[in-house]
């Protein structure tokens, strides 16, 4: 059991399952960019954990980068928009592989690659440890999902509850 701020977190998926399922997705990146040069993108903060582990498992030579999102800024044409801070890397004519910690929505990892796009890498995927479907408001291609889990609160291996509990190893669900 955990215990953040106010909320009490129950065991949901064990270290050993997520270790036994990121070596798997490392094996299918590792068949699919074997003659390629890929570019990690990873979303920070919540995705560091998955990232790292998935990295350390790629077998071709390969890079890695980090980006934030701000959060939603009002502008009087659209709306909305999520700016990416902090990208250091060009990803023109890349092999860009995006790394998300979990796809709720699906509104935040969208804009990611919107503008991602607008940069013009080679080809573009998605890894995202988590997904949610249930709560998914916009169409998306995953390529490379960890685990679809039903529409509830988690936190752990890098996913946090108002900033804490992201230093575990296991991944928790808020207990009902
Ligand atoms: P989306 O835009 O709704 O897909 O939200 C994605 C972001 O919301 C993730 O990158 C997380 O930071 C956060 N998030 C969504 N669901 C959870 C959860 O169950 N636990 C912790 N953070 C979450």
């Amino acid at each position: 059991m955990l215990t953040i701020h106010d909320k009490t977190f129950v065991p949901f998926i064990a270290a050993r399952d997520i270790q036994q399922r990121v070596a798997e997705l490392a094996t299918q990146i590792n068949r699919d960019y074997h003659d390629k040069q890929p570019l990690m993108v990873v979303v920070l903060k919540g995705a560091v954990l998955f990232a790292a582990d998935l990295f350390k498992q790629l077998t071709m030579p390969c890079e890695i980068t980090f980006l934030r999102v701000s959060s939603y800024q009002k502008t009087a044409s659209t709306g909305h928009v999520r700016q990416l801070l902090g990208l250091s890397e060009p990803i023109t004519d890349r092999d860009v592989i995006v790394v998300e910690d979990i796809v709720d929505t699906g509104l935040t990892l969208g804009d990611v690659c919107d503008q991602l796009r607008e940069s013009r890498p080679a080809s573009l995927t998605v890894a995202t440890l988590l997904f949610k479907p249930e709560a998914l408001q916009r169409q998306l291609q995953l390529d490379y999902v960890g685990f679809e889990i039903e529409n509830r609160f988690v936190v752990g291996y890098g996913l946090d509850y108002d900033g804490l509990g992201r230093n575990t190893k296991d991944i928790f669900v808020l207990s009902e």
